[in-house]
């Protein structure tokens, strides 16, 4: 049976923690579906398309990795592409609370679908895409928390 796993999230933009988790699941996983959420309710500053596509470009090295974007329920994603796994990363303390309430959520959604967590590491602990867009807004250097592409990206946005 192929082992595979879905790691959500809106990549508003995709950082190197959001990376870091993506390539371990992907050496655990069969396969990796990384389900880009439309999000609306974020008023995201990069589009679904635009944000599906730096994910794309950040995760080509890695062969077990797709990218989809998706707008509906997480669990019925899952169920669609018979995904039996959610894989998310937990950063500090903080995230425990509402990622214990999703996974209690989703859980009661869908019995069969398990989450499990990755901890980030602690170069990544504190790293979110706000900081990056709040840094990059005001001309900061975000090379060290962003792939190459998310950079250039973040340079347009704000020229
Ligand atoms: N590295 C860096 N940053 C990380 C990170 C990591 N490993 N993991 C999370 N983050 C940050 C993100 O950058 C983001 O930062 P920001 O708020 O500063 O921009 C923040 O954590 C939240 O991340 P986000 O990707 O928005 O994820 P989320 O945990 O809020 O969940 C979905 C997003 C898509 C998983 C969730 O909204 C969902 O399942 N949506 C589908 C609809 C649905 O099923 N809803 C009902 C659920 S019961």
């Amino acid at each position: 049976m192929t082992r595979r796993a879905i790691t959500p999230g809106t990549f508003d933009p995709i950082t190197r923690g959001h990376l870091d988790i993506i390539t371990r699941a992907a050496s655990l996983m069969d396969e990796v579906i990384v389900a880009v959420a439309a999000s609306a309710g974020k008023h995201p500053m990069f589009s679904l398309p635009e944000r599906t596509q730096l994910v794309r470009e950040a995760t080509q090295h890695l062969p077990n990795v797709t990218v989809e974007p998706f707008g509906n329920l997480l669990v019925d994603f899952a169920r669609e592409r018979d995904a039996k796994v959610i894989v998310k990363g937990l950063r500090a303390i903080t995230d425990f609370e509402y990622e214990f309430q999703m996974n209690a959520l989703n859980h009661q959604l869908d019995f069969d679908l398990e989450t499990t967590f990755i901890m980030s590491p602690p170069e990544f602990m504190y790293l979110s895409s706000s900081i990056v867009r709040e840094m990059a807004s005001l001309g900061g250097d975000v090379a060290q928390f962003v792939p190459p592409c998310v950079q250039e990206a973040l340079t347009k946005k704000f020229a």
